[in-house]
Formats: C-alpha cells, structure tokens, sequence
C-alpha cells in the first residue's frame, strides 16, 4: 500500500505547549508507596525516593505530574500529610478501599517533583470539602509568609513558597463513583466561587474545571456547556478524561478508537468556542487532557480490592495493567491525535507514571522497569516539542462501528524550536501490509534522516517484564530523503519515529 504525505513548513497547527508530555502520581495503589517512596531501597536516597525511578522519568523529561488525585482527591485533608510523620493520621481511602499513611504529603512530594524535574499541578477536593479547604491549601503552598497557613509550612521546614501555577478545580465531578458528585449547575457554582477566592490569593495561577470524566457519560457534552457558562471567564482549561480498552480483543477496531477521541476533543472545543461567542468573551479557555491512558487489562484482578473483600490494604497492587505491543501502538496514535489537536489540548497527562497503568513499573526491593508503552511516550516528550504541522494524508483506510474512514497510516509531525529537527510519528496500523510512504517536504531544507527508531515485528500480545525487555525500540532501516522527498517503509502494526536534520 503507498501512503502520500505533505509536509509544508507554513501550514502550522500551532506551538505545542511542553505541558502536553505531562503525566500523573495519585494516592492509589502502589505509584507513591513502593513506586516513586520506597525507604531502604538499595536505590533509595536519604527522603526515601527511589532514584531508579527517577532515573527514568527524567529520561522522559516529564514536564508537569498532577497529584494527589484523582478519585483520591475528592475525600483527601492535606492537612493529613503536613507536620512530623508519626503524628500524621492513618484514613481510610473511600475512592479506592485503602489505607492512607500519609507518610508522604506536600511537603515530601515536592521534593520528589524537584528530583524529577517536573513542574507540580495540584488537585483541590471539591467532594467532600469546598472553596476553605482550596484556598487554605494554596495559601500553604504559594504564599510567601506572615499569614497562618504560609507561616505553618515555614514550621514544617519549607521556608520558600513553592508557587504551583496550575491547580485543577476537584476531579471528574460527573462521576457517580466520586466522593461528593455533583450535578453540573451543582459543580459549575462551587467551581466558579472556588476560582473567584482562588484567583482572589493569587492572580497567576491558571486554573482546571472539571469536564466530563468521559465522552461516554450520559451528561457529556451537556456537563461542558452548563459548567463553562458558570466558569468560562474563571477559568484557563477544561479538564477531559478517557482510557482505552479491548475487551472484546479486536485489534481493528481498537485501533481505530483514536478518533473517538479526535471527536471527543472536536466536540468540546465547539464548546468552548460556542460559550466564548454566547459570553462576547476575550478570554480563551483550553483543553487539559489531564487523564489518559490503556486500562483494562487488570480490571478482574482489582474488583476483590475496590469491592472491599480485602479490607482496606495500604498499597495494594491496584490498577497494575501489564502493557502489550498492541497498547504501545494505542498510545502512539494517542499521541499523535493530541499533537495534531496541539491548538485547543495544552495540557495532558498519562495517567499514571509508576505502577499504577504506569509506563514505569517497579518490584518492591528489586528493579524498576519499563512497559513497551514507554517508548511512544519518550520520543513524544523528548522530540515532539515545538511546532505541530498540519499534514495532509492520503492513505486507504477502513471504518469500523464506531469510526468511518481510518487511515491506516496515523501520522503526526513536529519541527522542533530547539535543533530545528524535523519528527514525524507513525503508526501503520494494517495487519499484514507496510505502507509505502512517500513524504514531500515543501519549504523545508532538512535533507537527512538523522534518527530512525521503530518498534515492529511483536506478536501484538508480547510485553516487557522486570527481566526482560521484549519489546523495545530498534534502529530503523531504509529511510532517506532525496529531492524534498522522504521515503521509507512502514512495517504493518509498527509504531516509528523519523527525524531530519539539515
Ligand atoms: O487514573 C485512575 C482513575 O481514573 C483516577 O483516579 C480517576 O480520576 C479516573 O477515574
């Protein structure tokens, strides 16, 4: 099959905020405890952070982690996790049936955000608390001092403030399995009154609302329109939500559940440009694609757990999806759908980062190691900065149920603001055959291909493991530009990254 692709340096479909390779660490399961905190880990430092972990993650260079939650966040005092350790009370998590030690709290996941480079991006609990609780914790975090709840984080050993610019307004508030849900008018009023105090503290700060949790909730799209009428001048982002299954095990169709959400992101960025006209608004609010991810394959092994038959376990292995190479396909297309939506997506976060549907795993008191859906995210956080192209494809595609028209080919490009390298990201989804790409590069001077990295050739079943690395990135072969043309062949269900240099 051929493929033909331009490529034209004026046609831009915008600067893509670094944010976009965020990801995220909630109270759940083992991310925190036994993931990124394990104290005498032969890795561990002198806070208990494992440094392998670390290690990796700086390897991704993640911009942003939000955190405490999630589900997590909508029952949570942060109060719990602040002062010496051996006062700190022990609560019993409702979102996910656990034990809460509150061994780590603000303080000590700050200091893991400074190890690992990554900007913080703080959740307020707006289920079972409300706009005191949020003001009170951003006056902890980001005042200087001289007031009760910046001088307090002084005592408790921090003395400059930490000055988180983005905070999310709760979590998933639709959501009928939340602690405190709410109806959209409900949420839309305790959201507006909440950014009002906030903004009232500090006028930097950009704030998250609350979208639907997913597209397949009964009061999405309508959940968007009613919260933004509340909020839209408040705000800076609306939060979207969705991960990805196939339970019914049918890799076509699988794959072709990107476009459900390039709908997703479509649908609500009408929304948001119908409530801007309907409010004669300057303001621009943004998507935050603060949760996404593959989760299901440790759906049976969890219900025990989250249906309480194991009492309230602290770190339990929850949520712990063991990826294969049809997920690192999945998530290349992911990826790639939010590159080509880089105008209206600013933020995202895979979630999560460690153990729990993690790119990163780990084994109490052994290794940390990598799933195949790793690599998807290294290259797009290390080589998808700077500037979304818009391409125009022509390729076969197919349609399923859901989706008319899938190319086979899912491609994005990126020309990077720092060496000016050119990347596209690709996914041949077809079965059985590559596809022939003839790439033209109009406007451009790039004429060698100066790293090829593919991931071809699995059963779409193989995964990694702590002992072995099955699927894993190889040099690719036989890429070349000549006469602005780049050629290459794209193995079938193979995901590739391409970079030309000048
Ligand atoms: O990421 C796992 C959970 O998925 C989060 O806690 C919640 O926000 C979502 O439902």
């Amino acid at each position: 099959m051929r493929a033909n692709v331009t490529a034209h340096k004026d046609y831009v479909i915008a600067k893509i905020d670094p944010r976009l390779y965020g990801s995220f660490i909630e109270h759940l399961g083992r991310a925190v405890y036994s993931g990124i905190y394990e104290p005498g880990h032969a890795t561990a430092d002198e806070h208990g952070f494992r440094q392998d972990v670390i290690e990796l993650i700086k390897d991704i260079d993640v911009p942003v982690t939000r955190y405490p939650g999630g589900n997590f966040v909508s029952a949570y005092n942060w109060e719990d996790g602040i002062g010496p350790k051996e006062d700190r009370p022990t609560r019993l998590d409702l979102a996910w049936h656990t034990s809460e030690s509150n061994e780590i709290g603000i303080h000590e996941f700050a200091e893991w955000a400074e190890q690992a480079g990554t900007e913080m991006m703080l959740a307020v609990n707006l289920g079972s608390r409300g706009l005191d609780e949020a003001r009170a914790f951003l006056e902890y975090v980001n005042h200087p001092g001289g007031s009760y709840w910046s001088d307090l984080r002084k005592k408790n050993g921090r003395e400059e403030p930490w000055d988180v610019k983005l905070w999310c307004l709760g979590n998933e508030m639709d959501g009928p399995w939340q602690i405190g849900q709410k109806t959209a008018a409900e949420y839309g009023r305790v959201a507006f009154e909440t950014a009002k105090a906030m903004r009232a503290f500090d006028k930097n700060i950009e704030l998250v609302v609350c979208g639907s949790s997913s597209p397949k909730m009964a009061t999405y799209p309508e959940w968007e329109s009613t919260v933004l009428d509340y909020t839209y001048e408040t705000v800076d982002y609306i939060s979207l939500h969705m991960y990805f299954d196939d339970h019914e095990k049918n890799t076509a169709n699988y794959l072709a559940k990107a476009s459900l959400l390039d709908n997703y992101i479509d649908t609500i960025a009408a929304v948001i440009k119908t409530t801007k006209a309907k409010k004669r608004s300057n303001h621009d609010v943004y998507i935050s694609f603060d949760e996404w991810n593959v989760w299901y394959h440790s759906n049976e092994q969890d219900k025990k757990i989250l249906g309480g038959n194991d009492g309230w376990p602290h770190a339990p292995a929850l949520l712990e999806d063991i990826y294969d190479f049809a997920d690192t396909l999945q998530v290349g297309c992911i990826l790639n759908s939010f590159i080509r939506h880089s105008d209206v997506v600013k933020i995202g976060c895979l979630a999560q980062l460690v153990n729990v549907i993690a790119p990163i795993m780990t084994v109490k008191g052994g290794p940390a190691w990598r799933q195949s859906t790793y690599y998807p995210y290294l290259y797009a956080s290390q080589y998808g900065r700077g500037t979304a192209l818009n391409l125009a494809v022509q390729c076969e595609s197919y349609s399923t149920d859901f989706a008319k028209d899938v190319p086979y080919l899912d491609v994005s490009a990126v020309e990077s603001d720092k060496d000016g390298g050119l990347t596209f990201f690709i996914v041949n989804r077809h079965p059985d055959e590559s596809i022939e790409l003839d790439l033209s590069l109009q406007g451009f001077t790039h004429q060698k291909v100066i790293m090829d990295k593919v991931m071809s050739g699995h059963a779409l079943d193989a995964k990694n493991g702590p002992d072995a690395e099955q699927v894993a990135p190889k040099d690719g072969q036989g890429a070349s530009v000549t006469q602005q043309k780049l050629t290459a062949s794209i193995a079938p269900m193979s995901y590739r990254m391409i970079r030309l240099g000048v």
